[in-house]
């Protein structure tokens, strides 16, 4: 498959080193990446904003090695919280535990997380913990759970200031679901885009995009605001008709989207009245998230091949 292929491929360190040190690796990732910095990122989430849809912010970066670099992306989180508090932004944030500590240790991470979750729900701003690698889903979904009612009084946000995402290419999602749902946690569905193996995952798209339809249906009927995340337009106007059959307002859920994919779709989202907000990564570490973007879809790909082709 060429998802593997190209998720194999991108971490052999002459073709990130390749991708990384080239001007045209740098303007690819432009397209999905709001600058490298937070004062470059802020004028896009503003941009956004005016066209009507909330953002989510994401500091880029993943798999933090030592305990300093885990603490330093924790006080970054905390820098832009008060930023999103002191300029008013409509924002929340998106974190990834293995880049407050996760594989140094739970401990360290849950110090980190605690950290920011203290500053979020003070202002009163989601966070969102990303899902990762399937390595890492029962830590996530387990630290997800206990921080979830730890800080339950901490906030007056929808369904607690902390959510956590469902990958619908996992065997284990609907279970997963049934559990979120029941302890009133808001979850993020998306497919997935991790190399999975196929004793976990659905190897067969066909077969990712039936298990998401019905984890959504699951969702839109019993879940805390939950955010329906693809680009897939069947999979989205699914969702608007099931919402209207079931009388489920367009408020009681929001549909999310990558910056720099689908525009069309989401300002069409936007004036039919529905809740879209639009996933923003920032920062240097951009590679990682780079190839998978290029991963889902071989078109970026060809796209980069054929522009280093023509030099
Ligand atoms: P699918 O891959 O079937 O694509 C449907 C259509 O969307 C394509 O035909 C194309 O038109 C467009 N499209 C999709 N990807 C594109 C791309 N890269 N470039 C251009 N067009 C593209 N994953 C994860 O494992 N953990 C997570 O925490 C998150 N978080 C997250 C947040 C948000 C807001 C979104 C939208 C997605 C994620 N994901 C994620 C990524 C997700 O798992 C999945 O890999 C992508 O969303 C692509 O899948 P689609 O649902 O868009 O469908």
């Amino acid at each position: 498959m060429i998802k593997d292929f190209v998720l194999t491929a991108a971490n052999v360190p002459a073709v990130h080193h390749f991708v990384t040190e080239n001007t045209l690796g740098r303007q690819i990732a432009s397209r999905f990446v709001a600058g490298e910095t937070l004062d470059m990122a802020m004028p896009v989430v503003h941009e956004l904003t005016r066209r009507g849809v909330h953002v989510s912010l994401d500091h880029l970066g993943e798999n933090t090695t030592t305990t300093a670099e885990a603490e330093a992306a924790a006080r970054d989180y905390v820098t832009i919280l008060e930023r999103i508090n002191a300029t008013g932004a409509d924002a929340n944030i998106s974190i990834k535990l293995t880049a407050l500590g996760l594989d140094i240790g739970e401990d360290v991470c849950l110090r980190n997380v605690r950290l920011v979750l203290d500053e979020a729900c003070k202002y009163h701003i989601f966070v969102r913990i990303d899902m990762e690698g399937s390595k890492y889903t029962e830590p996530t979904l387990r630290l997800t759970h206990m921080l979830h009612e730890e800080f339950a009084d901490a906030s007056a946000v929808t369904g607690g200031c902390v959510g956590t995402v469902v990958q619908s290419m996992l065997f284990r999602s609907a279970d997963d679901v049934a559990r979120l749902v029941e302890a009133g946690i808001r979850v993020r569905l998306v497919k997935g885009a991790y190399r999975e193996p196929s004793a976990i995952a659905f190897s067969d798209k066909l077969d990712v995009d039936e298990n998401y339809r019905g984890l959504m249906h699951t969702l839109l009927l019993k879940g805390v605001y939950p955010a329906i995340a693809t680009h897939d337009e069947r999979l989205v106007v699914e969702a608007t008709r099931f919402a209207r059959e079931h009388g489920i307002a367009p408020a009681r859920f929001e549909f999310q989207m990558l910056y720099g994919i689908r525009r069309d779709l989401q300002d069409r989202l936007v004036a039919e009245g529905y809740q879209v907000r639009i996933y923003v990564p920032y920062g240097t570490q951009w590679y990682p998230y780079l190839t998978r973007r290029m991963a889902e879809r071989p078109a970026n790909l060809f796209f980069v091949v054929s522009n280093l082709w023509r030099g």
